[in-house]
């Protein structure tokens, strides 16, 4: 696959079949993942897959736990406010999220990265967005996912016999398999909106209306 393509297209892809990841493709996306940077190479990682059934039904049970203290906190109104001023986009999202938190239990992949000794935080994404840029690669959709291990971290090390007294911190937990829907463009504000030249606050000379990947190549 064009490696602009998959940038520009791998999207949060929550409906996915229950239909098996195939174990050679689960390895392939892996190995994708650990060849990418940590800060000074220290791998600090472990990426735990799940398939088995009841477990990852359990891990339904969590996420659908976890999504609704989201609702209840964090993005209190944030429906209610969607709906008033019709803002389509929110609305989407909000539709789409709902959906996982009632189908996670029928996935057929989770993976879960976590990391320790990582005071940025930051050694670990690149690693999962290779992950799922490496899924894309074999058709397999993926979401990155972060309520599971905000609201529910201790009952999952629980469940997956995660040490947590060693430091690792969970960093997503990713449902992985073939997409329902229909592979996309992703939609953004477009980039010199969010983009500064020389000096904060000064827009660029330049303008970039239309994605530059055109879908084509
Ligand atoms: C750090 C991070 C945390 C996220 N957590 C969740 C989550 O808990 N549940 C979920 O359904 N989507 C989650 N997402 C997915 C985002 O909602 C999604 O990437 C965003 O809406 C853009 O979607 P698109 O690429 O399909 O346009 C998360 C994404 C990121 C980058």
């Amino acid at each position: 696959m064009d490696l602009y393509e998959a940038l520009y297209t791998t999207r949060a892809m929550r409906r996915v079949s229950s239909e098996p990841v195939p174990d050679d493709v689960v390895r392939s996306m892996l190995d994708a993942a650990i060849r990418s940077p940590s800060g000074g190479n220290t791998q600090n990682w472990r990426w735990l897959t799940v398939t088995d059934r009841d477990t990852i039904a359990r891990l339904g049970e969590l996420y659908a736990e976890a999504w609704d203290e989201l609702n209840a906190t964090f993005y209190k109104g944030k429906k209610e406010a969607a709906e008033a001023s019709g803002d389509e986009a929110t609305k989407r999202v909000l539709n789409s999220a709902q959906w996982l938190a009632d189908n996670f239990g029928t996935v057929p992949l989770v993976v879960l990265p976590y990391s320790r000794n990582d005071p940025s935080g930051a050694s670990i994404y690149p690693g999962v967005w290779s992950l799922m840029l490496a899924a894309r690669g074999h058709g397999i959709g993926t979401t990155l996912t972060t309520v599971l291990g905000i609201f529910k971290s201790k009952e999952v090390a629980e469940l997956l016999g995660v040490p947590l007294d060693k430091g690792w911190q969970n960093a997503a937990a990713i449902p992985c398999g073939y997409p329902l829907g229909r592979w996309g463009l992703a939609k953004r504000a477009p980039v010199h909106e969010v983009v500064y030249e020389e000096q904060w606050g000064q827009a660029p000379q330049w303008r970039v209306d239309e994605s530059l990947w055109d879908g084509t190549e």
